[in-house]
């Protein structure tokens, strides 16, 4: 029989990754509300912003005053986004617990997301760790593009593994391996997690689905099967990358609890309490849910 993890963590990523993507910048206010529904629903990591350029991403400015206004509650991690040192010492003015740093597997998505090269944005991430390891912050690292570039094609799972095993060796204590534009399919995400696994322990990786190509769901099955227990998911299925045109938004956090619910492993989530949080940002921000479990519960109540 298959062996899978007894329960999991969800990363919820929506106030970042789902907000970072939209056209219009969305108030401090809704971002705040946003973030304390979901700090209701018994998540344990909620990303609640990025301390990146505004003029590169307008979407995440003032992460400083959502992070203030927000209510922090007690066992709930609440990272943010830190590219450079700059955006280092933004975070620690704000006073965050935990950032994430990114790379990619991709050189052309590192110039196009960073403005460097893979090598330089590792060499930028060291003053940063150096800081948080200062000030005690937790440091979660990500990798772009492991099973797809929008500007390359595929990209082997030998590249995604190198800079995974780089991130992990500078001292990130959780690798977040990212499938930016969504073009996964299982065996080629079967394939990059092994060949990941071979430098850093299963307990040690989270996955990052976008849905675009509807392959997310079958994609966090088959990483379940290699021991990963931590999955990225954004409520209402929010996101995209703005610098990854055409990809869609994150899996749904309500669809992989449903899955995960209907599999018997535990999350400590509420998926109801997940529903009423995607539905109050989805109808803020004019649209339907993308996601297939909350228009089905919805229909049901
Ligand atoms: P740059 O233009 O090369 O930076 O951008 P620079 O150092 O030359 O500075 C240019 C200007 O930006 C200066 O201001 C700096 O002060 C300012 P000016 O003098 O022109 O007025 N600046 C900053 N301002 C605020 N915060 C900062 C900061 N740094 C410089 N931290 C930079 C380089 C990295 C800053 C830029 O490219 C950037 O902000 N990129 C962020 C892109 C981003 O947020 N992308 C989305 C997140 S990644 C993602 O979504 C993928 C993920 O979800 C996983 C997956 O799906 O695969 C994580
Ligand atoms: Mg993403």
């Amino acid at each position: 029989m298959t062996a899978y993890p007894k329960s999991v963590r969800i990363v919820e990523v929506g106030p970042r990754d789902g907000l970072q993507n939209e056209k219009s910048t969305v108030s401090v206010e809704t971002r705040v509300k946003f973030i304390d529904m979901l700090s209701a629903t018994g998540l344990k990591t909620i990303e609640a912003g990025a301390f990146v350029s505004p003029k590169w991403v307008p979407q995440m400015a003032d992460t400083d005053k959502v992070y203030a206004a927000i209510n922090k509650k007690s066992g709930v991690a609440y990272p943010v986004l830190v590219p450079n040192e700059k955006g280092m010492e933004a975070a620690v003015a704000a006073g965050v617990k935990e950032i994430a740093v990114f790379a990619a597997a991709s050189e052309s998505f590192s110039k196009r997301n960073i403005n460097c090269s893979i090598e330089e944005s590792l060499e930028r991430f060291a003053p940063v760790m150096k800081t948080a390891q200062q000030h005690g912050i937790k440091v979660r690292g990500y990798v772009s593009c492991v099973l797809g570039c929008p500007y390359e094609g595929e990209i082997s799972p030998a590249a995604a593994a190198k800079v995974a095993k780089d991130l992990r060796d500078m001292g990130c204590y959780e690798i977040s391996l990212g499938d930016t534009i969504g073009t996964g399919t299982p065996l080629k995400t079967r394939a990059m997690l092994q060949a990941v696994k071979k430098d850093i322990p299963a307990a040690a990786l989270a996955v990052h689905f976008h849905d675009t190509y509807g392959q997310a769901l079958a994609n966090i099955l088959v990483a379940l099967e290699e021991g990963v227990a931590v999955v990225d998911s954004a409520a209402s299925g929010l996101g995209g990358c703005p610098y990854a045109k055409g990809a869609s938004g994150n899996v749904a956090t309500e669809d992989v609890l449903y899955m995960l619910d209907g599999m018997g492993i535990a999350t400590g989530v509420d998926i109801a309490k997940v529903v009423a949080a995607g539905r109050f940002i989805a109808e803020t921000l004019g649209r339907a849910s993308a996601s297939k479990a909350a228009q089905a519960l919805a229909a049901k109540s």
